[in-house]
């Protein structure tokens, strides 16, 4: 990769970490899904309100690394207005991301390719899949509903 888009990226994920989207917690009645990463113990908490099978709020709360909480301000920007399978689609081409697979381009990823980099540090993998994991869980359970 490039130094310049190397740079690019960094500026992405720190405006993501230090103006977070959708911080904050939604009210009664929306899905709340907490989850930590067990290796540091960050955490966090997402609650996401599913109507008709789109995802149309998402908010995030939590306390971690740059990774993680830039992470899970992107996740929470691509999931809205997505219906479950388009959130738990993106989810699956995030990890793929991760673990440095090829992933289908023609889908624009808008922000969530500044992290790409992230799958040459194994050690953050975890951070950066943290708020993906708790969104795939909250909505694989309202799936079933
Ligand atoms: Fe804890 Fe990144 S170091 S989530």
């Amino acid at each position: 990769m490039s130094s310049n888009l190397d740079n690019l990226y960094r500026r992405v994920i720190m405006d993501h970490y230090k103006n977070p989207r959708n911080r904050g917690v939604l009210d009664d009645g929306s899905l709340t899904i907490n989850m930590n990463n067990p290796t540091c113990g960050d955490r966090i908490q997402l609650t996401l309100k599913v109507v008709d099978g789109i995802v149309v709020d998402a908010k995030q709360e939590g306390e971690g690394c740059s990774i993680s909480m830039s992470s899970a301000s992107m996740m929470t920007q691509a999931i809205k207005g997505k219906t479950i399978e388009e959130a738990l689609k993106l989810s699956t081409i995030f990890s793929d991301m991760m673990q440095g697979k090829e992933y289908d381009e023609d889908i624009d990823l808008g922000d969530i390719e500044a992290l790409q980099g992230v799958a040459k540090f194994p050690a953050r993998i975890k951070c950066a899949t943290l708020a993906w994991k708790a969104m795939e869980k909250g909505l694989k359970n309202e799936e079933k509903e």
